[in-house]
């Protein structure tokens, strides 16, 4: 459904139990009713999701985090302040008004304000906050056109909302800052840079190392295409042993024979190498290629949560990476 027109019809949906893929600036979300168990429960199993990992819930307007939380700590108040409606999540205390299944069982819930018109609209109409997961099965690639999310998800959606591709394709940054000092849970589109920026100091940022519980987005395996990927340092010459690879390129077109090239932003920019993250790699895989390379791109500002997913998805293929 068109992401304007479908909006009262999606929000019905929710209200009654049913699970919305909905665009945000980050990628497309799996909405349920945060306030209903069994709704929540139901975004489990379409992503056949582990009960571990919590969702994020998300609310239409900055002001009714205070609704729903009651007592929000001042240096996270803050942030939100400063960054929502935007691609920062934050964590709180878990309300009583939310089930436990939507936080996995934490005393705390992640939750953010979407800077997306479609998806504030669609949360203000069905008048509950919502509980979403990035549209995908869990593991796998994020989606961020709402043609990933029907070829991904299919049948275990009700309704998917078509706004076009996401303006940032990468999730949000996941931050505590509930501490002395901010940390951050996971790297995503809001720079670090950005946050010391805010706090006018350093902030810590947890490498999320495998099995980690916290933020299971950051387990090391995760984010991955189908066709097994490799991180390189570069393009280089073909081996000439016969298999097929794609290569997904910062920004220059390798100069060496590949089956399939993404590049990732001409320009050198890395909001649009982000942007074309997930759309890139969803196209290589598509390709029928037996093996996908990338190259990492530039470890500052937002590419740092790029090359993050990237090493992600390669420790998929090659957990001792
Ligand atoms: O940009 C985004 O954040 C997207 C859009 C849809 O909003 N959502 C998203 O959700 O990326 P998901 O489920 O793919 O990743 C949510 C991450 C998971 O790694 C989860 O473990 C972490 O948030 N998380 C949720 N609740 C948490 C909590 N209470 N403490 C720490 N991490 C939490
Ligand atoms: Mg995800």
């Amino acid at each position: 459904m068109p992401a304007d027109s479908g909006i009262a019809e999606a929000a019905a949906v929710l209200r009654t139990g049913g699970l919305v893929a909905f665009p945000t600036e980050t990628v497309y979300g799996l909405g349920a009713n945060a306030l209903d168990a069994r709704a929540a429960a139901r975004i489990f199993e379409a992503k056949a999701r582990p009960s571990f990992d919590p969702l994020i819930t998300h609310l239409a307007d900055p002001a009714e985090l205070a609704k729903l939380v009651g007592d929000v700590p001042p240096a996270v108040a803050a942030l939100a302040d400063r960054f929502w409606p935007g691609a920062l999540t934050l964590i709180v205390d878990r309300p009583a008004a939310i089930p436990p299944i939507v936080t996995s069982g934490l005393a705390t819930m992640a939750v953010r304000v979407p800077d997306n018109e479609a998806a504030r609209a669609l949360i203000a109409a069905a008048g509950v906050p919502v509980a979403a997961p990035s549209a995908n099965r869990f593991g796998q690639l994020s989606p961020t056109r709402a043609e990933h999310v029907v070829r991904g998800l299919g049948a275990a959606v009700d309704v998917v909302l078509d706004g076009g591709p996401t303006r940032c394709g990468i999730e949000s940054t996941i931050v505590d800052a509930r501490g002395a000092r901010p940390v951050v849970l996971r790297l995503g589109a809001l720079p670090v840079e950005e946050l010391e920026d805010a706090v006018g100091g350093p902030v810590t940022v947890r490498p999320g190392s495998s099995g980690q519980p916290v933020a299971p987005g950051t387990l090391a395996a995760h984010y991955a295409p189908r066709t097994p990927l490799r991180l390189v340092a570069g393009a280089q010459p073909s081996p000439g042993d016969g298999v097929r690879r794609g290569f997904l390129a910062f920004r220059e077109r390798p100069a060496a024979e590949y089956a399939a090239v993404e590049v990732l932003s001409a320009a050198g920019d890395l909001t649009e190498a982000a942007a074309r993250l997930f759309d890139g790699l969803h196209r290589l895989d598509a390709a029928g290629v037996d093996e996908i390379l990338v190259e990492p791109v530039p470890e500052v500002g937002v590419g740092r949560a790029v090359n993050d997913r990237l090493r992600r998805a390669a420790a998929t293929f090659d957990p001792a990476g």
